[in-house]
């Protein structure tokens, strides 16, 4: 068969970081968890780029850790909120990637991402990333508090100014069980701050 084009939620937003990402830049990962995106993206950026990983559970900084192996030496693993990336990254970044929701196998699933704070990140997040640059954010709405963290993050992203950001929804509509669905958002211009606009303008 041949190569598959319309890939499910978590291979698209590898597929669309891959697109953007070079051999020594610098990126985020914005959701560490268990490091599998951690791993992904320090693989892409090679020995000479960086990975800045957040995540708020010592757990998951861990398992990220512990997952990155010999190439540990590409990432530095941040126990802070996404939100407060500013702090931590002043160089530009050509790509983040965000996975939303809680840890899976954690002991305590309702450790979630939350609205305030993922959307104060890709605002952040937005200003640091090159133009045509990639953020990538996979979301979940099956578990408790799901549902008001998308339909806040839908808001946000429709209120970007499309001449600074291309903002995206990609989903499988043939997927049983809750599926998540991507966001993805790309930079247009070079801007510190994105403009947005008010619904309707
Ligand atoms: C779905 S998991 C991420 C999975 C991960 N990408 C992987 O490859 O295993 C979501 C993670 O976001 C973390 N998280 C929740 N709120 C956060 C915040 N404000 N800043 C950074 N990480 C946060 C959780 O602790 C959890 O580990």
């Amino acid at each position: 068969m041949a190569d598959i084009l319309l890939h499910r939620v978590l291979p698209m937003a590898k597929r669309m970081i891959s697109e953007r990402v070079q051999p020594g830049d610098t990126v985020v990962d914005a959701t560490a968890g268990n490091g599998n995106d951690t791993l992904f993206l320090a693989e892409l950026v090679g020995e000479t780029g960086h990975v800045v990983a957040f995540d708020i559970q010592q757990q998951a900084l861990e398992a990220t850790n512990r997952h990155l192996g010999e190439l540990a030496g590409r990432a530095t693993l941040i126990h802070d909120s996404h939100a407060n990336v500013r702090e931590y990254v002043q160089s530009e970044i050509s790509g983040a990637m965000f996975n939303l929701g809680y840890l899976p196998y954690s002991d305590d699933l309702s450790i979630i991402t939350t609205p305030s704070s993922t959307i104060a990140a890709i605002h952040a997040m937005l200003g640091l990333l090159k133009k045509s640059g990639i953020i990538t954010i996979t979301v979940y709405d099956g578990h408790e508090g799901g549902s008001e963290e998308r339909d806040a993050l839908l808001d946000y992203v429709s209120t970007l100014h499309q001449g600074d950001v291309h903002a995206i929804r990609y989903e499988l509509l043939n997927q049983r069980r809750n599926p998540p669905f991507l966001l993805a958002l790309e930079k247009m211009k070079d801007f510190k701050e994105v403009r947005t606009v008010e619904a309707g303008e």
